[in-house]
């Protein structure tokens, strides 16, 4: 048995804001309430103070990369899930463009086999369409027997609206979520720097926002007209944003992430940090950053997801061109959310807590991202308070592709715990 004591129990999905001590046994969250620090049964194996901390479900990524199988010198799934804990998330669903992409039940069921043994609960987002190739749909009736937690060619867009629209009547049938990267390769030049003054400036190709907004009208609208919940996956523009708002209160089906260097970065990042601001989709304006704020403070994003995609620093190194795009953010999300978002002023802790935890969970009608008796003891302990300098060698994950590196940032992950064990300590 587990008991954190005097923490301040922060649970947006019971709106619980209050100081209570919770009982962990057997994976289990069996009591909340006030309880003594020892029980003379001797029942108690530790206790964690967690006076001037907060304590919070532990949170849920609906959108990372672990590139298991295929890449796995970039990360795998165990040194995924080390990082994950790390940065407090207890549930994560991985992206299906691994290699070979995830497109068939014999592929999800060996990945599902070794996830087993995880210190945390890793899902996986299978292929829309096979190979990744935008033209014929995976056996998704199957893939959803078999456990997927989405479908999506994340990555990829899918071009073919006639493929979309399938997709869509298939994924209303089976109730799952079908979560969607757009770009539209037409509309782009280059890719990962946005086309504005900055990539003028260095003399180099951008992706428009318009190659973004074209395909979240054209998932909105067959969404629409499907019935289908979508998931606008990493929304990097402002008319995405407006587009997404003006959906919803036309009564579609639509959930949204915002990623972490979304709402904290501006398109002059990649003047200081090169590659390792090269991201699909870029990051963009002010105006576009604000709007995404603003996005996640009215609901229209409803969710913080990293997009944690993990490269090597050779492929870093290559430049702003041949690089490839991505960034991890895992580990320090949470700590870019505290600074960026609550420290100024745009939402409150709990509001960031729910961002992280309970509205993601409900996106993906997942089991997961709330405090309660009798459910999971997934927990993350946080001080909300304490700066912390971003380093290459502090990283859980293989690769350290973050251009976070040598940042000051507020708000420290202190411990994980998944079904009722202690899978991050830190300095442990
Ligand atoms: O920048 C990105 N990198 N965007 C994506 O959608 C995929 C990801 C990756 O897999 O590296
Ligand atoms: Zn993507």
């Amino acid at each position: 048995m587990i008991l954190i004591k005097n923490g301040r129990l922060i649970d947006p999905a019971s709106g619980t804001d209050e100081q209570y001590d919770i009982l962990i046994d057997e994976g289990k969250i069996t009591a909340i309430g006030h309880f003594p620090k020892q029980d003379e049964s001797g029942y108690i194996d530790e206790v964690i103070d967690a006076s001037g901390l907060t304590v919070a479900p532990g949170f849920v990524d609906t959108h990372v990369h672990f590139r298991d199988p295929g890449q796995t010198w970039k990360e795998d799934i165990v040194t995924g899930s080390v990082a994950a804990a790390a940065g407090g998330y207890t549930t994560v669903v991985c992206m299906a463009n691994t290699t070979p992409p995830l497109d068939s039940v014999e592929a999800l069921k060996e990945l599902q086999d070794r996830e087993k043994d995880l210190p945390i609960n890793v899902l996986n987002a299978v292929c829309v369409t096979k190979g990744m190739k935008g033209k014929e749909l995976t056996d998704m009736d199957a893939l959803a027997e078999a456990g997927a937690a989405c479908f999506s060619d994340d990555g990829l867009p899918i071009k073919d609206e006639k493929v979309v629209l399938a997709a869509l009547k298939k994924a209303k049938e089976l109730g799952k979520v079908i979560s969607f990267h757009e770009e539209d390769p037409d509309l782009l030049e280059g890719r990962g720097v946005n086309k504005g003054v900055v990539a003028d400036r260095l003399g180099i190709r951008g992706a428009s926002a318009e190659a973004e907004q074209s395909l979240v009208a054209r998932d909105l609208v067959l969404a629409e007209y499907t019935g289908a919940r979508v998931c606008m996956q990493h929304v990097s523009s402002r008319l995405s944003v407006e587009l997404i708002r003006l959906m919803k209160r036309a009564g579609v089906d639509v959930v949204a992430e915002a990623t972490p260097h979304h709402f904290s970065l501006t398109e002059e990042a990649v003047l200081t940090k090169g590659a390792l601001a090269k991201v699909n989709p870029p990051i963009r304006t002010a105006e576009d950053r604000y709007s995404i704020i603003y996005g996640l403070q009215d609901g229209t994003l409803d969710m913080i997801a990293t997009d944690h995609a993990p490269h090597t620093d050779e492929e870093k190194a290559k430049g702003l061109i041949e690089a490839p795009s991505g960034m991890i953010g895992l580990e320090t999300a949470f700590a870019l959310g505290m600074t960026n978002l609550v420290s100024a002023g745009y939402m409150t802790l709990p509001q960031l807590i729910e961002k992280m935890t309970a509205a993601p969970a409900k996106a993906y009608g997942l089991n997961a991202g709330r405090i309660e008796e009798g459910g999971p003891a997934d927990i993350v302990i946080l001080d909300p308070n304490e700066e912390w300098t971003v380093t290459k060698e502090g990283f859980h994950s293989k690769s350290s592709n973050s251009p976070f590196v040598g940042e000051t940032l507020k708000g420290r992950v202190k411990y994980t715990i998944c079904s009722g064990k202690i899978v991050y300590e830190e300095n442990r």
